[in-house]
This record gives C-alpha cells, sequence and structure tokens, in this order.
C-alpha cells in the first residue's frame, strides 16, 4: 500500500503577505525565507496537527479568495478580525492587540488628533483595515500592495499621511527618522489565524494550539523574541 507521506491532508498551507515585519516578511541567510511571528505560531500549529507547513506569499487582499477556493487552508497575516470577514471565513481566538497609527513626515505638525484627519491624502495597504478606515475620513486615498509601498509615497511626498498597522509602522520607522508615528485614539484591532468555515477542525486545533501557547509561555517567548 502507498505510504500518506505526501497526501494533501498532511501538509498545512498557510497564506501570508509577507511585507508586515515583525508578523510576516522576507529575511534568513538566504534572503528568500518568510519568517516572523505568525509564521512561529503556525509553525507550532502545523507539529501540533502532525502535518508539514507549507508557507505561500501573495497580496493580502487576495487571501480571503484563495482560502475560500481552497488553494490554501489558512490565512496567518496579521489579519483584523471584522464582523465584514468574519461573513465569508472563520477566525481563531484573538492572538494579537493591534491599533491603527498615523505616519507622516517628521515636520509636519498639522495632525493632533482623529478631526484633524478629514480631506487629507491618505496611502494604504490595499484591502487593510487602514484603507477601509481611510475611506471614512476622506476620498482621496492611494491604495498599494504592500505597506512598504505606501510609506515610499509618503516619503516622495505624495500624500499626507500612511495609516497602517502599530507594530510594522514602528518597524518600519526604526530605518526611517525623517517620518513620526502617531497613536491617535482609534478603537483596539484583533488578529486572528482564519480558516474555511467548512473546516471547523482545523479550526477547533487552532485554538488549542494557541491557548497551548499562551499557557505554557512560548507565546510569551515569541512576543520577546519579535516586538522591539
Ligand atoms: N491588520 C490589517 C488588516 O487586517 C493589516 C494586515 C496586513 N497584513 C499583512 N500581512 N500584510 O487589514
Amino acid at each position: 500500500a502507498l505510504t500518506g507521506c505526501n497526501k494533501k491532508e498532511d501538509v498545512l498551507v498557510v497564506g501570508t503577505n509577507a511585507a508586515f515585519p515583525p508578523f510576516e516578511y522576507i529575511g534568513g541567510a538566504s534572503g528568500d525565507e518568510i519568517k516572523g511571528f505568525d509564521i512561529d505560531i503556525v509553525k507550532q500549529i502545523a507539529e501540533d496537527s502532525g502535518k508539514t507547513l507549507k508557507v505561500e506569499n501573495m497580496k493580502f487582499d487576495s487571501l480571503i479568495v484563495a482560502l475560500n477556493s481552497g488553494k490554501i487552508d489558512m490565512i496567518a497575516a496579521g489579519m483584523t478580525i471584522t464582523p465584514e470577514r468574519q461573513a465569508s471565513v472563520a477566525f481563531s481566538d484573538p492572538y494579537y492587540e493591534a491599533t491603527q497609527v498615523v505616519i507622516t513626515q517628521k515636520q509636519d505638525d498639522q495632525i493632533h488628533s482623529v478631526d484633524d484627519l478629514k480631506g487629507k491624502h491618505f496611502a494604504v495597504q490595499l484591502g487593510s483595515t487602514g484603507d477601509i478606515m481611510a475611506k471614512t475620513f476622506t476620498e482621496q486615498v492611494t491604495a498599494f500592495n504592500t505597506g512598504f509601498e505606501a510609506m515610499m509615497e509618503l516619503k516622495n511626498g505624495k500624500v499626507d499621511l500612511v495609516l497602517f498597522d502599530s507594530e510594522p509602522a514602528a518597524n518600519h520607522l526604526q530605518k526611517n527618522p525623517n517620518l513620526k508615528l502617531q497613536k491617535l485614539n482609534f478603537d483596539p484591532e484583533y488578529y486572528g489565524l482564519a480558516v474555511s468555515k467548512d473546516n471547523p477542525e482545523l479550526l477547533k486545533q487552532v485554538n488549542a494550539s494557541l491557548d497551548a501557547m499562551k499557557s505554557n509561555g512560548s507565546y510569551d517567548a515569541l512576543i520577546t523574541k519579535y516586538m522591539k
């Protein structure tokens, strides 16, 4: 009889968008490895479920389609749990609390509160919660496939600000001293891993692994490893 080692069920295919450090980014010695906080979490989930992990890098706004067409089994992409997304995918228990932040040129002194955002020109990542939120303030929203490209647009003086998630924004600013980050009073957002609504067993496994990681200290070890 055939051994089962190449069966589809033995592989956990996870989709991400590896332009979101420290959650997922391209790095490693060869410079072509996908690494990060989320990747370490899904490694553990794969191990707990006795599967081989395969990570696929794709555009952020194609992740949900890829999941629902069966191309991937799970999304691990710092994805915020929102009611709109919950209509089409099943989220795990929240594993990280974040918020949007505003990034501007360092010398820009125009933004002190959420009210000051009205009518400004925003750059955002396409399909992100920042993109959705930006549209509540203005029609001038330029969306890019990655947050990096949005930051580039700001550096080139083409937009007033970037709206992006707190940790990746802080990560980006370490290399860009001419930009500044402001935490206005935006609501908290909670990241979840997403699976198909047709896969309740996987969802159970994911939540069990997250629970175990939180109680055995390995979740905290990852926070220490990846968050500045
Ligand atoms: N948290 C935001 C959202 O869910 C942005 C996530 C971007 N993630 C990524 N891997 N590029 O919309």
